[in-house]
């Protein structure tokens, strides 16, 4: 069933927009690494299949943000256990503050989501064990005014794809193909 490297490419579409658009499915929250050796877990917000584009969203004062900047290297890895398949994605991210991508995710996140960047920024360093968010909203939903200050803090990675290591586990042979995103051109590597 996966013979092609075009029937490959549009699988590996197809799971990158289920991810973003179920957050039932197993493969809505991958690891972003980047260039400093660290990685962690993010919650994918949207895939563009023209622009072949992941979408995130984060707090402008996270580490991350300061690693990736205005374009660096990123990898995200994903895993479907049920499926068998593994993704492994490389391409170049950037983190915007500004400009109608940002504005827009901000617009259509919940006060609840919005919440999360009213508070310290993360990895910011407390006495004791906390949040880092205001006594004044701990354990309820903001208001929108509420809520308006913390768009500051807010920010998107966008990562563009171009190349996918694509990996399916099988008991008849696995399978693996690396799949420029760009052509859509493949090869076939061993597992
Ligand atoms: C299930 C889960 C989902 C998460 N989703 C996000 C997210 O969408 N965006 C984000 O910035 N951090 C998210 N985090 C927190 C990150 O893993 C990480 O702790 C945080 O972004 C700070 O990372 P940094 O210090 O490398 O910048 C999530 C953590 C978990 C466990």
């Amino acid at each position: 069933m996966y013979e092609t490297f075009d029937q490959i490419a549009d699988d590996i579409a197809g799971r990158l927009e289920e991810a973003a658009n179920s957050r039932h499915s197993p493969m809505h929250t991958p690891v972003v690494a980047t260039r400093d050796a660290d990685a962690r877990v993010m919650v994918l917000r949207a895939y563009d299949r023209a622009t072949r584009t992941l979408r995130f969203h984060t707090d402008a004062r996270s580490l991350k943000c300061d690693v990736i900047g205005e374009g660096a290297p990123v990898g995200v890895l994903l895993y479907d256990q049920a499926a068998k398949i593994q993704l492994r994605c490389r391409g170049t991210g950037r983190i915007e503050r500004d400009g109608p991508i940002a504005d827009a995710a901000w617009e259509a996140s919940t006060t609840f989501a919005r919440r999360c960047y009213l508070g310290d920024g993360p990895g910011t360093e407390v006495e004791q064990p906390s949040s880092g968010l205001p006594e004044w909203v701990e354990g309820r939903q903001p208001t929108e005014e509420e809520v308006a200050p913390a768009r500051e803090h807010f920010a998107v990675l966008l990562v563009e794809l171009a190349v996918v290591d694509w990996f399916f586990l099988s008991n008849d042979g696995h399978r693996r193909a690396v799949i420029d995103m760009v052509t859509r051109v493949g090869r076939w590597i061993t597992p």
